[in-house]
């Protein structure tokens, strides 16, 4: 297939890039590259040794956008531009509400002028808010807790609202869990800019010395060892999930959890990535994290019996990923 991937430079989309290049399809990448480098793009090539075409564009840019269908037969889109940063979308709403939402609108508005029946929506564990764990696809969604969740739940609505308006239309909707770890090679990881709010960029950090301690934002919470438990996805089973969503998405809205099922709390990821990599990482336990939630694993179950696909990486190789690209990483390339 001819795909094209919107936020392809970025820590996911680059990964997914690799593997659709890997599984013979043709990629064209747009991207603003807003939270990504562009040396990003070389790295996917050099991984793949496969050629791909690149915008340097804005997806809220209807234009630009429309130029991208009208030169080229494009058969899917994987859609992962956008904002994510939790906390900034608390004091940035409006720019969230903008960029996410107005982005999967005029994808969904070109795939459908220009007869593209292939969507796939990165959307996120945080629509399931506080239900009860294993959290699974048919569960009603909750009130997230900030404004970046909300872009996830609506985009959500409005690409099942123009699927079932426009019969041909084919929908998937990818609730990832927590991504973490680094393609094998160490060229492509997670690179956030400033001070990490995530926990394993935030620890490859700690290890590295560019940070000094790890805070664990509470050990009081009704877990294993209080502190909160998540379901940590290694990136590149993320990515062969995408693959295989798009090659066998079939007519209609389909929604699949993009997780391991198995939750693992801080203090466990942190032992794992002492044992994983032998370094000590000296941590504080201070206060909860406001807008934090005890417990986050996701049933599996779906995506393995609708796509066969099933996360095959455990902790111990996320965090020897997550490490070796960090241990590589140089700002200023
Ligand atoms: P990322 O920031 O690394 O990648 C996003 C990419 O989109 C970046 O390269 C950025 O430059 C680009 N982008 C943003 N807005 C754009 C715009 N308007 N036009 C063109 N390009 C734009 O983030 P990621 O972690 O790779 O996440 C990818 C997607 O998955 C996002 O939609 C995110 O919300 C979603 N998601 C991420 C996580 C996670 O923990 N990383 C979890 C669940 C869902
Ligand atoms: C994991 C655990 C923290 C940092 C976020 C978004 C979610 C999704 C994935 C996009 C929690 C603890 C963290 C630290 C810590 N993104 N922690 N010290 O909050 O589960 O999910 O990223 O869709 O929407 O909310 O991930 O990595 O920030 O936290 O103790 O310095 O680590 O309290 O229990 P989270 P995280």
């Amino acid at each position: 297939m001819n795909i094209l991937v919107t936020g392809g430079a970025g820590y996911i989309g680059s990964h997914t890039c690799v593997e659709l290049l890997k599984n013979n399809h043709s990629i064209i990448i747009a991207d603003n590259l807003c939270n990504s480098k562009i040396e990003t793009l070389d790295r996917i090539k050099q991984i793949s040794n496969k050629e791909l075409t690149f915008y340097q564009i804005d997806v809220t840019d209807a234009s630009a956008v429309e130029s991208i269908f009208s030169s080229h037969q494009i058969d899917g889109v994987i859609h992962f531009a956008g904002l994510k940063a939790v906390g900034e979308s608390v004091s940035k709403p409006l720019e969230y509400y903008y960029n996410n939402i107005v982005s999967t609108m005029i994808l969904a508005k070109a795939c459908i002028t220009y007869k593209v029946n292939k969507f796939v929506f990165s959307s996120s564990a945080t629509v399931y808010g506080e239900n009860k764990v294993p959290f699974v696809e048919t569960m009603d969604l909750l009130p997230t807790t900030n404004p970046y969740g909300e872009t996830k739940a609506m985009s959500e609505r409005i690409l099942r609202d123009a699927a079932k308006a426009n019969p041909g239309f084919s929908v998937s909707l990818l609730r990832y869990f927590n991504p973490v770890g680094a393609h094998e090679s160490g060229l492509i990881g997670e690179a956030p800019n400033g001070i990490p709010n995530n926990l394993m960029p935030y620890v490859t950090q700690v290890a590295k010395g560019k940070l000094e301690k790890l805070r664990v934002f509470g050990n009081d919470y009704p877990t294993v060892d209080g502190t909160g438990v998540r379901d940590y996805i290694h990136v590149v089973d993320l990515a062969e999930g995408h693959v295989v969503a798009i090659e066998k998405l079939t007519e209609g809205v389909h929604i699949y959890n993009l997780g391991t099922g198995q939750g693992t709390s801080v203090l466990q990821l942190l032992q794992a990535f002492q044992e994983a990599n032998n370094i000590k990482i000296p941590y504080d336990i201070v206060d909860r994290r406001s807008g934090d939630i005890a417990i986050c694993y996701a049933d599996a179950s779906k995506a393995e019996r609708d796509l066969g696909w099933k996360a095959k990486r455990g902790v111990n190789e996320m965090c020897r990923d997550a490490w070796r690209f960090e241990k590589g990483y140089d700002e200023e390339q």
